[in-house]
Formats: C-alpha cells, sequence, structure tokens
C-alpha cells in the first residue's frame, strides 16, 4: 500500500510537469514507394485541398521542398537510416546535410522538424552507437544557423522498445536499449524537443492473438466492463493508442524524465491485406483513422495526461504500391496516385484538416431489418409524389439489380434527400430511412451525392517525380527487412569495428 503511494505521489508530480505548449494537430506522412509518384506541384495541391497543414518527408527532397515553400505547411524533413552513420561520425558531414537541406529552404518551407532517422534502434541496432551523436551535430549545425529554436531535431522510435507496455504504468524501455536512451532523452530534454514515437494498434491487435478486441484497437467505444484498468493508478483505457502512449511515458518516467512530450510520427491502419490480415479493411482502416483524427484534435490527451496534446502524423498520404512484404505494406494510404480517397473519412464536425472529408457527404439508405411493407410504401411514395425520378430502378437500369426493395428504396430515398437539399426530415420516411456516410453506389448505379472519382483528384497527368535526393523511404515494413537494408547492416557491422 505504501509504495502504492509514494507511485501515486511520484504520477502527480510527473503530471504536473508535462505541459501543453500548443495546439494538437494531425499531419501526415507522405511516402514514395510509388510506381507513379506524383509531381511535387500535384503532391502539394492535394495537401492545399485537403488543407493538410503538417507533413513529414522520409527524406529531404529537393523538388518536395520547393513545392512546399511559401505554402505555409510544417514540415518534418528526415535523414534517411542511410545517411545516418555519415551523419553520426562526422559534425561536418551533419553540418553540410543542414546547409543543403534545411538551410537553402528555410523560412521559405516552414521547416520545423529534423527526424534523424526512422526506428534505428530496432531497423538498424547496428547504428544505434551513432544515433546520439547524429542527434547532437545536427542540433549544433542549427545552432550555428541560429535555427535550433525553430526546428526542433528527434528521431522517431518503434513502440516496440517499450515492453510490458500494459499496464502503462509498468511499462519501460527495454533496458539493453538504455544506453542510447539516456542520452537520448537528456538530448531531448535540453533541447527542448520531443519523443517522436510511432504507434500501430494495429500490429498491437495482430500480435495479441485475441488478447487485444478489434473494437479496442479502432477506439469504438466499449463496454464499460470491457474497459482496461491500470490496477496501479485506476486509470481507465478505453483504446490502445492512449495506452501506448501513457507507456511511453511511463517508461520515460521509469529514467526520470517527466517533461518530454510525446508527438506521434507515425500511426495509420490499413485498408487491405493478404488472406491472413482479415482486419486490414476500407472499414476499419476508416474507423481507425476518423476515430484518431477526432480523439487527437478534440484534445482529449491521454488518461495520464489528460488535455495534453498528442500531435499525431497518420501514416500516410498515398498507397505505396512498389512496398515489399505483405499486401498491407501497400495499402497504408488516405489516398491513390491521382489523389482519390481510398475512403471518405467520416469527420463530422472535427473541422479543419482533410477538408475533403466531405464532412458533408452523406446518403439516405433504407434502414436494415425494416418492415418490407412500409419500405414498399414509402418506395412508392418516392417514386410518386415524392417526384424522385425511378428510371434507373427499372428492369435495364443501371440500379435495377439487386432487385431487392431495400436496394430500390435506398435509391429513391437518397434521391429525394438530395432533391430536398439534405433539409432536416427528409430521410426518415415514417422511420425505415436513416442518414449515412457509407456510399451505397455500386457499379454503375451512382447514387446522388457521391463523389464519383472527381472529388479530391488533381490533375494527373504531369510527369511523375523525379527525384532529386537519394532518399526514397526505406523499403522497410514493420516485422521484415528488406535486402538493401541487410546490405546496409552488413556494412555498418564492418565500419562498426572502426568506431
Ligand atoms: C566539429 O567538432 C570539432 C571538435 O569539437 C570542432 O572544432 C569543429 O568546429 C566542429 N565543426 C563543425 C562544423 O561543427
Ligand atoms: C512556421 O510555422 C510556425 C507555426 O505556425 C510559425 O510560428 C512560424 O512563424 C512559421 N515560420 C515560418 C518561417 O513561416
Ligand atoms: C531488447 O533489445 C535487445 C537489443 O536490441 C534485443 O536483442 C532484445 O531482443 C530486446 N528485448 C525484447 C524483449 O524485445
Ligand atoms: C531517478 O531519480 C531517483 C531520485 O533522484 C534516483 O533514486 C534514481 O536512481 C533515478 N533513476 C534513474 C534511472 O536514474
Ligand atoms: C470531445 O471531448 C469532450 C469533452 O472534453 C467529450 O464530451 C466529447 O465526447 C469528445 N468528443 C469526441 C468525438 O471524442
Ligand atoms: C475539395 O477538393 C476540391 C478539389 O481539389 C476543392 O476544389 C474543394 O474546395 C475541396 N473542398 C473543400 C471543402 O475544401
Ligand atoms: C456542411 O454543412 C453545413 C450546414 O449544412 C455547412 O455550414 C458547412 O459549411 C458544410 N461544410 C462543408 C465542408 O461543406
Ligand atoms: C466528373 O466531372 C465531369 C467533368 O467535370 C462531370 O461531367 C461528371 O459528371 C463528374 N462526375 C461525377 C460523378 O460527379
Ligand atoms: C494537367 O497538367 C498538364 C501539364 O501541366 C496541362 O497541360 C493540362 O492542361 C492539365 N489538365 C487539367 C485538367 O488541368
Ligand atoms: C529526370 O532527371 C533526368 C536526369 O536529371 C533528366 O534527364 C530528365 O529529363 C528528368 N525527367 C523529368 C521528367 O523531369
Amino acid at each position: 500500500m505504501a509504495s502504492l503511494h509514494l507511485l501515486l505521489a511520484f504520477l502527480l508530480v510527473a503530471a504536473s510537469t508535462v505541459r501543453a505548449d500548443q495546439d494538437a494537430f494531425i499531419g501526415v506522412n507522405i511516402g514514395t514507394d510509388l510506381s507513379d509518384m506524383p509531381h511535387p506541384t500535384q503532391v502539394v495541391a492535394l495537401l492545399k485541398a485537403q488543407n493538410i497543414r503538417h507533413i513529414r518527408l522520409y527524406d529531404a527532397d529537393r523538388g518536395m521542398l520547393v513545392a512546399l515553400a511559401n505554402t505555409g505547411i510544417q514540415v518534418i524533413v528526415s535523414v534517411p537510416n542511410e545517411q545516418l552513420l555519415g551523419i553520426g561520425q562526422s559534425n561536418s558531414t551533419a553540418a553540410k546535410w543542414v546547409s543543403n537541406n534545411v538551410v537553402a529552404h528555410y523560412p521559405a518551407t516552414n521547416i520545423t522538424g529534423i527526424a534523424v532517422g526512422s526506428e534505428v534502434l530496432t531497423a538498424l541496432p547496428n547504428a544505434a552507437p551513432v544515433l546520439v551523436n547524429a542527434l547532437r551535430f545536427i542540433h549544433s549545425a542549427l545552432v550555428a544557423s541560429n535555427l535550433d529554436r525553430q526546428i526542433k531535431v528527434s528521431t522517431p522510435l518503434s513502440s516496440s522498445i517499450i515492453l510490458d507496455s500494459f499496464p502503462p504504468s509498468q511499462a519501460f524501455f527495454n533496458s539493453s536499449l538504455n544506453s542510447v536512451l539516456v542520452p537520448m532523452l537528456s538530448f531531448l530534454q535540453s533541447t527542448g524537443s520531443y519523443l517522436m514515437l510511432n504507434v500501430y494498434p494495429y500490429y498491437d491487435y495482430m500480435q495479441s492473438n485475441g488478447v487485444i478486441p478489434l473494437d479496442y484497437a479502432l477506439f469504438k467505444p466499449l463496454l464499460p466492463t470491457k474497459e482496461a484498468v491500470d490496477a496501479n493508478t485506476l486509470l481507465h483505457y478505453t483504446n490502445v493508442f492512449d495506452a501506448t502512449v501513457d507507456a511511453a511515458y511511463f517508461a520515460m518516467a521509469f529514467l526520470n524524465f517527466t517533461n518530454i512530450p510525446v508527438v506521434v510520427t507515425e500511426s495509420g491502419w490499413p485498408s487491405k491485406g493478404d488472406s491472413n490480415e482479415r482486419d486490414a479493411t476500407v472499414d476499419n482502416a476508416n474507423t481507425y483513422n476518423s476515430n484518431l483524427i477526432r480523439h487527437v484534435l478534440n484534445k482529449t490527451g491521454t488518461p495520464k495526461h489528460p488535455g495534453i496534446a498528442v500531435s499525431t502524423y497518420i501514416y500516410e498520404l498515398y498507397n505505396e504500391d512498389t512496398k515489399p512484404g505483405p499486401l498491407s505494406e501497400k495499402n497504408w494510404g488516405l489516398f491513390d496516385a491521382n489523389g482519390n480517397p481510398v475512403y471518405i473519412l467520416h469527420l463530422t464536425g472535427s473541422g479543419l484538416v482533410l477538408a475533403n472529408d466531405t464532412t458533408n457527404q452523406t446518403y439516405c439508405a433504407a434502414k436494415e431489418g425494416a418492415d418490407q411493407k412500409m419500405l414498399q410504401a414509402a418506395l412508392d411514395w418516392a417514386c410518386g409524389a415524392g417526384k424522385v425520378d425511378c428510371s434507373p430502378l427499372m428492369q435495364g437500369g443501371p440500379c435495377y439489380e439487386p432487385d431487392t426493395v431495400m436496394a430500390h428504396a435506398t435509391y429513391a430515398f437518397d434521391t429525394y434527400y438530395h432533391q430536398m437539399g439534405k433539409a432536416p426530415g427528409t430521410c426518415d420516411f415514417n422511420g425505415v430511412a436513416a442518414i449515412t456516410t457509407s456510399n451505397p453506389s455500386h457499379g454503375s448505379c451512382i447514387f446522388s451525392g457521391s463523389f464519383g472519382r472527381n472529388g479530391t483528384s488533381v490533375n494527373v497527368t504531369a510527369p511523375s517525380m523525379n527525384s532529386t535526393s537519394s532518399g526514397s523511404p526505406l523499403g522497410l515494413w514493420r516485422g521484415g527487412v528488406s535486402t538493401s537494408i541487410l546490405l546496409l547492416i552488413k556494412s555498418l557491422a564492418l565500419s562498426a569495428l572502426f568506431l
């Protein structure tokens, strides 16, 4: 009991020290492993159309940084893992990198952060010994250019280095990494930077063998009896994301770092997967990302730090069709290469980001299980007095199939609802209809209110991007390692002898 009190006292102290110094935001990661990577000007047009104000690049591609100039979009650039060893071993290499990739573009391009490497401790453990030096050298170069206050330096970590992450109060970092993590956290603390953390409830769920309920991973409401309670803190956890972020706060606290904020540099859900990835679906991806965006922008914070923003970069803008690995690896994107949304996020009321969330993109559909006679009566009314053109429902028409009262009623209800300007009460039909955000269009049967493919697409005829840096993002897929990385690891192992 005494120890619990001590723990609680300690927690209260810890809780008072992480401060919210800016509003929560949603950003988006931009991977470029696409066979037809859009030109930087097209990428930027999509970002603008979607009101995406924060992005992370996996490199410092000159074309992208030029296209981003004077847009006001805030950018995290990255030192690719391939360049880490050189930068971590030579402050002049680091200074050159900052000069070419940051100073050359700032302030026209609003670079606000530098991600040094990507999941280095887990993806490239042999580079771990130079990681902190790389952070310091990059930071020193920013100091020399008087940019260290505007531009923060950090390194994205995989949440898999946090062990025993539930209950969060007992989480700790894999202690064999402490020789890197302690100086790294000191660096983040002394430079006023933040912990970059990649949080993938999808993988936690997949690897849990059924222990983690899908709803808990997707932020769906849980019965209070199903909420996970941390027995030490009595905090209730309603989703994996919060539990993971709090595990990171606790793991830092156990190393005596209590004032370093967390920014989630990657989180998302794949919309398609192989046969053994049954929960990589459009519905789950939409549910996860929609709920994540609402959760972050609502400034709910986490149970440990309520109200403290956990800004988050969604993984990722585009589906990357040339990524190796399982099918899910190619399907984390919000958009395809043409800028068409893979799904329409359910973001009613969350406002500004992803403007083409089509907050108002609603349809009117017959309710599941509605009484057939009432449906038929409502359908007859819509096609008669309601003045809906029901000819597409005739045999041979585009909406004849499936020939069910339910499907035909949905077509007629939705058309009526849009004819009436979606006025309140126009999607009721004596209680057999309801508003939905799922587009009921199928095949050539296009429903009123649907975008078709026009909605968010930007000009796609321009030439594809001529990459100007060596840094296409790593062909890494979490849980596996590509051959180029294996080669790199081998060469690092060799050069490690000389460190
Ligand atoms: C690199 O470090 C050396 C030794 O600490 C120092 O003299 C030199 O000025 C540094 N160079 C740069 C570019 O920061
Ligand atoms: C970059 O964005 C930040 C946050 O909005 C803003 O405070 C800063 O003035 C911007 N810097 C430049 C150079 O535009
Ligand atoms: C901890 O990190 C070490 C070194 O990277 C690794 O070999 C070990 O498997 C990790 N332990 C766990 C439990 O993940
Ligand atoms: C954290 O601080 C406490 C009290 O100052 C100290 O006893 C403990 O050894 C420190 N822990 C670490 C990991 O540095
Ligand atoms: C947003 O937060 C408020 C209280 O802070 C809460 O009542 C509301 O349910 C939250 N909305 C969402 C969508 O999480
Ligand atoms: C949605 O995207 C289109 C095309 O890019 C754009 O014209 C429109 O303004 C956007 N809608 C909103 C609400 O931003
Ligand atoms: C959605 O509809 C509401 C009222 O119907 C309107 O105020 C708002 O501007 C619309 N939003 C968009 C993005 O069209
Ligand atoms: C797409 O745009 C074209 C031309 O602007 C228009 O004719 C067509 O009706 C649109 N399609 C949909 C589904 O909105
Ligand atoms: C798309 O871009 C090309 C080349 O920049 C231009 O010629 C063409 O007119 C554009 N098409 C549309 C529909 O904007
Ligand atoms: C791509 O770069 C190469 C070499 O710099 C150049 O010859 C070529 O014209 C570029 N292609 C495009 C489409 O810009």
